[in-house]
């Protein structure tokens, strides 16, 4: 039986960032950030939206009535939950009206979070070939204003169907896996800023890379050859072509220039939003497979996924035949093309903006915000959360208010 995504979504807010005027205001040569880093833009949630409603606008436009009613697992990878016990999972479970009858957890390990959920739902369809599990990876990531970290920011999500007979690519082979405890990024409870040591955090994503990459060599007699391309987490576009750049000798010429090439197709989102953590190796894989017209069906698929830490692993999908169909493409071009320039000044302001952490209740105005599924404030500790799509009543209560 083979496994893998059937379907893949992604959502990004609605305001950007241009990294060259954020380069400007910041004293520093725009080209150390599109060329140095690799990053244009960067994606800026205004305070409506949170992990969990943007992995539930991922999702929404994927999904089917089948699809609510077949999912049995929601696993919803994060660094951003919103709560220290109740999983986003449950919240974006009722957002999407899916089958009460089944599963809804977090699973937390940096940017691995959503490979690691991805594993776990091989286990369970491997078990019950009818199923169809629910993966999101949603992240903000914040590192602060004038801080090194800054040009690496952004945020997104992407959902994904995993299922038996899927029909976008099937995971093939076995997986290289890593684990080390250091600390290179982390982010304490108390804070909702990472913690990072920048240059230790670039060498141990190599070293991961290319300890991961000799194992699967081993477990699995490939070569780079055997690659049509090869995705990586992206927290920003010039991170992993430094990886790559550490194992390609191994192999001739032409299969270099192809996985450069192909590298270069798959960061294109990611150049476009930033880091998202959980989600970007799939926005990584996204980008590859909605930006490439001539992918042939039948290509094998590196990914190498990476969370601080640190986990690493590296496994393979192969593209199904007219996995193009299945794509959603024009939705995430039309996404993408509707967004909305902010400047440096605004950013600055959005940045500061945060919910209160002292148990206050607040209502936000969501009528400027054009998601379909927003945050509406908070009350009684409570986060309140309106799909505009079906909370109807709710959000025309809203609007006359
Ligand atoms: P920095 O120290 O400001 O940058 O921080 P730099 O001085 O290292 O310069 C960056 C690059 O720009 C260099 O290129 C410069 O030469 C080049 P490189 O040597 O790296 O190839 N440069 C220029 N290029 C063209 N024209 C110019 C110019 N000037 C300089 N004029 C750093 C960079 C990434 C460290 C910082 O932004 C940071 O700390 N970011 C956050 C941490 C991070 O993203 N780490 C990546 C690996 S860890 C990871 O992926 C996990 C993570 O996603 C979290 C998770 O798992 O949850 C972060």
């Amino acid at each position: 039986m083979e496994i893998g995504i059937d379907k893949i979504g992604f959502y990004a807010p609605h305001l950007f960032l241009d990294m060259n005027k954020l380069a400007v205001e910041r004293n520093v040569e725009p080209a150390k950030f599109t060329i140095g880093i690799g990053q244009e833009k960067m994606a800026v949630p205004p305070i409506t939206q949170d992990s969990v409603t943007l992995a539930a606008n991922a999702a929404l436009n994927i999904l089917d009535e089948e699809d609510q009613e077949k999912i049995d697992v929601v696993l919803f990878g994060t660094e951003t939950g919103i709560d220290h016990s109740k999983s986003g999972a449950v919240y974006v479970h009722r957002l999407l009206g899916i089958n009460p009858n089944a599963r809804a957890v977090e699973v937390k390990q940096a940017c691995y979070g959503a490979t690691a959920a991805i594993q776990m739902a091989k286990g369970h369809i491997a078990l019950n070939p009818e199923s169809r599990v629910l993966v999101l990876g949603s992240d903000i990531a914040r590192y602060g204003l004038n801080t090194g970290g800054e040009a690496t920011q952004g945020a997104g999500a992407v959902a994904m169907i995993i299922s038996a007979e899927p029909r976008v690519m099937a995971f093939e082979g076995p997986s290289a896996y890593l684990t080390d405890d250091i600390m290179d990024f982390w982010r304490p409870v108390y804070s909702d800023k990472a913690m990072v040591d920048g240059k230790f955090s670039n060498e141990q994503y190599i070293s991961f890379f290319s300890k991961v990459w000799e194992q699967y060599k081993k477990k699995t007699d490939l070569t780079l050859a055997d690659f049509e391309a090869i995705c990586f987490h992206l927290p920003y576009t010039k991170m992993g072509k430094k990886a790559l750049r550490a194992v390609i000798d191994e192999t001739s010429e032409a299969v270099q220039e192809r996985l450069m090439e192909n590298y270069q197709v798959s960061t294109q989102y990611n150049r476009n939003v930033g880091n998202i953590y959980t989600g970007s190796l799939y926005l990584s894989l996204l980008s590859l497979l909605e930006e490439k017209a001539e992918l042939a069906e039948g290509s094998l698929v590196g990914l190498f996924s990476y969370g601080s830490g640190a986990v690493g692993e590296f496994f393979a999908g192969r593209l199904q035949p007219n996995y193009r169909k299945h794509l959603f493409t024009e939705q995430h071009q039309e996404l993408f093309v509707s967004r909305k320039e902010i400047s440096v000044e605004e950013y600055e302001e959005i940045f500061e903006e945060t919910l209160p952490s002292d148990g206050r209740s607040i209502e936000l105005d969501i009528h400027e915000d054009p998601a379909a599924i927003c945050l509406s404030g908070i009350k009684e500790h409570s986060r309140q959360y309106i799909n505009k799509q079906r909370d109807v009543s709710t959000w025309k209560g809203e609007e006359s208010r």
